[in-house]
């Protein structure tokens, strides 16, 4: 799974044949330069799925169910995935584990597939306290079965599993009947999930777990200041791409 959040984007990530684009809340940090997800809506979300469907890839779209779109009450959940579906999303993904069952459940009984998001999850920002692991002692590593078992139990077609130790996403992975889908959560995972910006080394702070395969960023940087430099020596533009 990788994240896009344009229809740029998303037809290069649907070329590579990944199985999933993820529409992430991750839209905060890495297209809005905001430090966190917390103040993403479920307007600009329904916004950025409705630019990704357009790619009309053939991988399955999930669209991120943002921080306050679905925390009140099961009805607000359901009101805010039929949002993401009605603009192009096929599945909705949300954070929680036995607090979002009745969540989960509800929103699985009006046939929209969900995935879950447990482990170090970005939402809960304020509780955990920043952007930390989770799961490191043995309270923490239960709370994050039990999230898992109660994910699976209320209907989520697969799961997320963020920022944990290696050993505790395999137990993970072992225990549920669903795919786990792992981030900073070693290599015993189902699948991967990365964030396109890291994979391309366009994130200037990336996350110490992710790999940048590329290095767009200064391509990018490289290109704008060649134009610059053309149009400060009038070499641009040159005859064959000025009209006679
Ligand atoms: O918002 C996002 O991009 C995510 C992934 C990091 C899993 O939730």
């Amino acid at each position: 799974m990788i994240t896009a959040y344009d229809a740029t984007f998303a037809r290069i990530v649907d070329e590579s044949g990944v199985d999933i684009i993820l529409v992430g809340d991750s839209v905060g940090s890495v297209v809005q330069g905001v430090g966190t997800t917390i103040p993403v809506t479920i307007e600009e979300m329904e916004y950025h799925v409705r630019l990704v469907a357009r790619a009309n890839p053939k991988a399955l779209i999930v669209g991120d169910l943002p921080f306050g779109s679905y925390h009140v009450n099961s009805e607000q959940g359901v009101r805010s995935a039929i949002q993401l579906i009605k603009a192009g999303a096929s599945a909705v993904k949300l954070e929680g584990g036995t607090t979002m069952y009745d969540t989960i459940a509800a929103i699985c009984r009006v046939d929209i597939p969900v995935m879950g998001h447990i482990g170090l999850t970005p939402q809960s920002y304020h509780r955990m306290g920043g952007h930390k692991v989770q799961g490191r002692d043995f309270e923490g590593r239960d709370r994050i079965i039990e999230d898992a078992k109660s994910v699976d139990a209320a209907g989520a077609f697969a799961t997320v599993i963020e920022g944990v130790p290696s050993d505790l996403a395999r137990d993970v992975t072992q225990t549920i009947t669903i795919p786990t889908i792992g981030i900073g959560a070693g290599p015993h995972t189902d699948g991967q999930v990365l964030v396109l910006h890291d994979i391309l080394g366009l994130s200037t702070n990336p996350p110490s777990f992710a790999r940048s395969y590329a290095n767009v960023r200064d391509i990018a940087i490289d290109a704008c200041n060649q134009f610059v430099r053309d149009v400060h020596d009038r070499t641009w533009p040159d005859s064959q791409h000025s009209f006679q």
